[in-house]
């Protein structure tokens, strides 16, 4: 097989699908990797690097399409990259196929078979293939990095000779995993933490990282069969605004990260709310891109309101791209052995069926196929 990794053409998006120290990882006699010269400078990886381990480099970006048989890469393609692939060809990447519609048809035009990072199903065995998990975990340690840079105040309680100063105090929304990695971080840098989510199971676990759970009577069934969070009824969130806004306004920082899978972020945090926060508190939205969690929140801007700065966080897993393309370098490695442990592949398998969303010029994945008819 002949595997290609073009340089990554998102503005801002620093890291690269394959790290060279893992290529031997997947590269079996025969094979041949192909990567665009320059890929892996974002995230620290020279040319030099990937010659010495074993990958070609290719000027020409036109060619590394047209030579190869596997494409792999981080951000969904855009319409002139969709345009390169071989015609029945296979795509490894994030591909968000229930928004880019345009782009998913173009897949299955091409005929290209094609694999969703995030379609991977969250199962166990499926656990070092998920690229939505690592990836949240950076973002979750990120946020509250950006937080502390913000807050014009300490994170840990300080008793010095100038007096006593109390820990920060710091509120997340949505304990999956990225809250749970924002959770550990800033108990590490001593803050004191309180966090709220839907799913009453994870209790547990944000008390085992030595945060508060915020208290709320979830009576509606909060959890799909798959462990996922479900839409919450409109009374429900509004029970849910006024507990956080008793929270919010006790705060310093607020780390929202609630998302629903295949949907938009629920608003969580109205601009009124925001208003009754102390003047220099920090919302840091993770879920910026899906919407965001608080009404103010702009995708890639800080908005100042109120004297509280709502800062919409845009791909933070970018701003960490070393350990970032490592992490999904391990991923996208471990679902191409799985993919190509047969000859053919195994549609009865659950890691190959669900993560397939275009396959001999149809789109395959049930999920992708309702959601783009219900919207058309
Ligand atoms: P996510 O990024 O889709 O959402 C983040 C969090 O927001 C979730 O915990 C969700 O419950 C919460 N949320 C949604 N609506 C909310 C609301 N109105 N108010 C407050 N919180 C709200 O979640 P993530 O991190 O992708 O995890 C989703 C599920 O997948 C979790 O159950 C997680 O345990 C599970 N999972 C399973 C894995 C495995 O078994 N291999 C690996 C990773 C995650």
């Amino acid at each position: 097989m002949k595997f290609g990794i073009p340089k990554e053409i998102l503005e801002g998006e620093s890291r690269v699908a394959i790290v060279p120290k893992l290529i031997r990882q997947f590269k079996k006699e025969g094979d041949e990797i192909y990567i665009e010269k320059g890929a892996g400078e974002g995230s620290f990886f020279s040319d030099a690097d990937y010659e010495k381990a074993g990958a070609k480099i290719f000027d020409d970006v036109k060619k590394l399409y047209e030579q190869s048989d596997v494409i792999l890469k981080v951000q969904p393609p855009e319409n002139q990259e969709i345009e390169m692939l071989k015609e029945d060809s296979i795509f490894i990447g994030f591909m968000a196929p229930t928004v880019r519609k345009e782009q998913t048809k173009m897949f299955a035009d091409r005929k290209v078979t094609s694999f969703a990072m995030e379609f991977v199903p969250r199962i166990s065995r499926a656990q070092s293939m998920d690229a939505l998990s690592s990836m949240a975990s950076i973002a979750g340690y990120r946020a509250v990095l950006i937080g502390a840079q913000h807050l014009c105040k300490f994170f840990p309680l300080l008793m010095t000779a100038a007096g006593t100063i109390p820990p920060a105090k710091v509120l997340i929304l949505g304990a999956g995993v990225a809250g749970l990695q924002a959770i550990a971080t800033a108990r590490r840098l001593g803050a004191n933490v309180e966090a709220f989510d839907t799913r009453p199971v994870v209790r547990e676990q944000v008390e085992s990282l030595g945060a508060v759970f915020v208290e709320m009577e979830v009576v509606e069934d909060a959890e799909t069969k798959g462990g996922y969070a479900k839409e919450m009824s409109e009374a429900f969130i509004k029970k849910e605004m006024e507990i956080i806004g008793k929270h919010l306004e006790k705060s310093d920082i607020c780390i929202t990260t609630a998302q629903i899978f295949g949907k938009k972020a629920p608003i969580l945090i109205k601009e009124d709310m925001v208003a009754r926060m102390k003047p220099g508190s920090v919302i840091i939205d993770i879920a910026a891109e899906q919407g965001g969690n608080c009404e103010l929140t702009e995708a890639g801007k800080i908005v100042e309101k109120y004297g509280v700065k709502v800062v919409g966080a845009k791909n933070l897993p970018a701003t960490l791209p070393v350990d970032a393309s490592q992490m999904y370098s391990k991923n996208i490695i471990t679902l191409l052995n799985h993919l190509f442990s047969s000859d053919n592949f195994d549609f009865e398998d659950e890691i190959t069926q669900k993560s397939c969303i275009t396959h001999n010029g149809e789109v395959v994945n049930d999920f992708v196929k309702k959601t783009l008819e219900e919207n058309s």
